[in-house]
């Protein structure tokens, strides 16, 4: 346990210590500064377990995932959910849609990925993707009713003006990378688990 000196007032006119050349002066000044030192490190010290008990672990992050009932979206018609405090795109694409993503050559395409590469096998009318620009993270349109969907019949951003595809690969505009899918699979013919 440190023990912390008082330093006593001088009387008028009476020399200080350091004046008069007392060499005890750094190390009494030393102990108050680390004695105060102490005190920070202690506070810090016993913030921090709070702290990692209000974070979840990554082991929990990494487990959380969400079920998704898709039975009510009919060919032509999407919806738009939350999982990780980001939105996700869930489209049901057209036979018309899956043949205009199909009719496209990988080597016209900035970030080459098929159809097939982006659904699951023998779930092509499933597109499930982030709904956030690969630019700098807006939410493009396309997914509600009504909203456009750009130059290529998918998703549009309006931030900056990039053009997805009905595969929502990238095809024009800044957006280097096309919207990502993330990790999902079906729990049943009409659930979607995600994460
Ligand atoms: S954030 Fe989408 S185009 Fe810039």
């Amino acid at each position: 346990m440190a023990t912390v000196e008082t330093t006593q007032p001088l009387m008028p006119g009476e020399p200080s210590a350091a004046e008069a050349g007392d060499p005890g002066v750094r190390r009494r000044d030393f102990i108050n500064i680390a004695a105060v030192s102490f005190a920070g490190v202690g506070a810090v010290t016993a913030i921090a377990p709070l702290l990692m008990q209000a974070a979840p672990s990554a082991d929990v992050r990494a487990l959380s995932s969400i079920e998704v009932d898709i039975s009510k979206i009919m060919p032509g018609q999407g919806i738009k959910t939350s999982w990780r405090k980001q939105p996700v795109f869930i489209k049901q694409l057209t036979p018309a849609e899956i043949q205009a993503a199909n009719a496209v050559q990988l080597s016209e395409l900035r970030d080459p990925q098929s159809l097939a590469d982006r659904t699951k096998p023998g779930k092509a009318q499933w597109l499930i993707t982030l709904g956030v620009c690969t630019h700098l993270g807006c939410v493009p349109l396309g997914i509600g009713e009504g909203e456009t969907k750009g130059d290529f019949g998918g998703y549009f951003c309006p931030c900056h003006g990039s053009h997805y595809d009905t595969a929502a690969r990238i095809r024009k505009g800044p957006a280097p990378l096309n919207l990502h899918v993330p990790d999902y699979e079906f729990a049943s013919d009409t659930v979607v688990r995600i994460g």
